[in-house]
């Protein structure tokens, strides 16, 4: 029987006899003694083999990394100068009575603590992998996370309720994994892209407040933040206004990071609505560590001579903003060229810039390529409405909204994480939460020429903005917020339509007309006509939270099996070709491929 785990053998084992179970992480031969770093997911512990016990030291002769083994022995300090104090079990050791090779090992393809491994070997041994520490820790993190929200849930009453994997498609707006049936020929089963519909209506069946961690489908272009299938936190609540229901989440979050990582958040978090987190950072997702803001000139530069910034700030939907860098009248020319370039990724058409090195001289104090051609005035305006001091540089954008806020809020992110900005004191290294609320309704899409849901169809407009749905949708606000955490979407929920007349009013301002709104989520309107209650709720990125408190670079270092950017499991070799009695039965018969196949 095991006594312990390995990496948990201490001091207050000593001179006892412990039998542990583990992996040979390392083995070395000191001609004539053998030491074993013995691990398991606990950590680590020293095996030694002395030569006077020869039954056990054959046996040692014989391990190898990976090798998986049985050790009992007596507990005592390592001699002076070999105390490793990075490991728990860094004073002691194991001296070996007895060992067992329960399972031997190939030899590895790679060093498990080589930490230059690529992705793709790592996924390809994902099992190996993650035997990994870091990976080990990932994972428990990630359950302790869980865990701490589930006990938080139960504490305030929340019940945990299943809801289907096959589906019908769900309106979060990313293209659907779909399962095609074979009792239905022709017919599809969507996995859900969230459980949003199904919590709705357990909410009109009277289960007050639910939860669930479930995974979600969304077959959406994959980023550092993204997977095909993701875990999402999901809460729905009845009753509850819309700051009752942020208050309950914005405490499960502190409690979270309170059980888990032993950090207190700021009590209440910040709120913000959507158009100032546009105006100030040009993102709904601001990374308050960056100590960067926007400041609007589009009114002092319309009509400056130089053109580009007079025309963008004539034109509707454009904006001409400047990013005051603190002491940035140090940043280099090719620097500024190198930030240039930078914002050339997200469609600025250049990055123009002033140094303003002596506020006291006048424009001779100014150094830019563009001062030339702004007047006094809009100077004078531009340097006290940004608070430009000696030593600061102003960089600009104008151009359409989009393109402002994309360049100047990935400059501001940009500039605020690099060296200079750490050295400047622009970046605070700190956990920074907020509430982003007040999103509009709907946004334009251009391509399908009507408006889109900008959270989901569900969501309810604020009070007093109902008659926008049917005069001005752009005007009309919802009851939408998200939560962010140090520039991550880390939730997203609302307050939910309840009412019949407000939800075909919503499909009206979507163009969805009433067939088409039965065909999709008639059985959501039906069961709202039975005395549905007001509801709302929210739902979390388990895998974001998870990859923010473990510092992982992408959220596939906290999830066991994640797929590829390519949306591919490389262990598995998922997804791939099946038999043609497979798609027979399934009544699929596939088309000649039009591009070469993506693998
Ligand atoms: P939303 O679409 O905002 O809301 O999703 C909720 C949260 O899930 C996380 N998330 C993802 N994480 C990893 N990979 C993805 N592809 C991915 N997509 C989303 C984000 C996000 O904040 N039904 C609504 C919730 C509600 O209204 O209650 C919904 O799904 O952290
Ligand atoms: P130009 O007159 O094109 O030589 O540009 C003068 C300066 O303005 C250069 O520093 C450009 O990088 C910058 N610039 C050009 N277009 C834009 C724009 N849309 N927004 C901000 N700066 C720009």
């Amino acid at each position: 029987m095991r006594t312990c785990y390995t990496g948990e053998v201490c001091l207050t084992h000593l001179e006892q006899t412990v039998t542990l179970y583990g992996w040979v992480n390392r083995r070395r031969d000191h001609g004539g003694v053998i030491f074993i770093d013995l691990r398991d997911r606990a950590g680590l512990a020293q095996i030694v083999f002395d030569p006077d016990n020869p039954t056990a030291f054959e046996i040692a002769e014989r391990l190898r990394n990976e090798f998986c083994i049985r050790v009992t022995g007596l507990v005592r300090h390592r001699p002076e100068g070999t105390v490793n104090p990075e490991l728990a079990s860094g004073q002691v050791e194991v001296l070996c009575r007895e060992v067992e090779i329960l399972n031997p090992s190939v030899t590895p393809p790679f060093q498990l603590d080589d930490d230059n491994l690529s992705e793709t070997t790592r996924l390809t041994h994902r099992v190996l992998d993650l035997r990994r520490a870091q990976m080990q820790h990932n994972l428990m993190l990630r359950y302790r996370v869980s865990m701490a929200v589930r006990r938080y849930l139960d504490d305030c009453g929340f019940v945990d309720i299943e809801t289907p994997m096959l589906t019908k498609s769900t309106p979060e707006g990313a293209r659907d994994y779909l399962v095609p049936s074979r009792v239905h020929p022709g017919e599809f089963f969507a996995l859900p892209q969230s459980p949003q519909l199904f919590k709705q209506m357990l909410m009109v069946a009277g289960f007050d407040r639910y939860y669930q961690i479930t995974k979600c489908f969304r077959d959406e272009d994959l980023r550092a933040d993204r997977q095909p299938e993701f875990t999402q936190i999901d809460c729905e609540t009845s009753f509850l206004a819309e700051e009752e229901i942020r208050a309950i989440f914005e405490g499960m979050i502190r409690q979270v990071f309170k059980t888990v990582q032993n950090v207190d958040l700021p009590d209440p978090f910040p709120i913000m609505s959507y158009q100032e987190a546009i105006e100030l950072y040009g993102s709904d997702k601001p990374d308050l560590r960056v100590k960067l803001q926007f400041t609007d000139l589009g009114d002092v530069m319309q009509d400056v001579d130089f053109k580009v910034f007079a025309q963008a700030a004539q034109a509707p939907g454009s904006r001409v903003v400047a990013l005051r860098v603190p002491n940035g009248a140090q940043l280099s020319r090719s620097e500024i060229d190198a930030y240039t370039k930078y914002v050339g990724i997200y469609g600025a058409k250049g990055l123009a810039w002033i140094k303003v090195n002596e506020t006291a001289k006048g424009r001779d104090g100014l150094q830019s390529p563009i001062v030339k051609n702004i007047h006094d005035q809009a100077l004078a305006q531009m340097l006290e409405r940004t608070g430009a001091q000696d030593g600061d540089l102003l960089f600009f954008g104008a151009d359409r909204a989009k393109v402002v806020n994309d360049a100047m809020g990935a400059l501001r992110n940009k500039i605020g994480h690099s060296e200079f900005g750490q050295t400047n004191g622009l970046f605070e290294p700190s956990w920074q939460p907020l509430w982003v609320v007040d999103f509009p309704m709907f946004e334009y899409d251009e391509d399908a020429g009507r408006y889109a849901a900008l959270h989901h169809p569900f969501t309810s407009p604020k009070d007093g903005h109902e008659d926008y749905l049917t005069t001005d949708p752009a005007q009309a606000l919802s009851k939408a917020y998200d939560m962010v955490l140090n520039g991550w979407e880390i939730g997203g929920g609302s307050v939910r339509i309840h009412q019949e007349q407000v939800q075909s009013k919503v499909f009206r301002a979507l163009k969805i007309d009433e067939q088409e709104a039965r065909e999709k989520f008639g059985f959501l309107l039906d069961a709202l006509q039975y005395g549905a209650p007001p509801h709302g709720g929210i739902a979390f990125g388990l895998d974001r939270i998870v990859t923010m408190m473990s510092k992982a670079e992408s959220i596939r270092d906290v999830i066991a099996f994640p797929k590829t950017q390519r949306a591919q499991c490389l262990l598995t070799a998922a997804p791939s070709q099946v038999d043609d009695k497979q798609l027979k039965e399934l009544h699929i018969r596939l088309r000649p491929a039009q591009t070469p196949s993506a693998s």
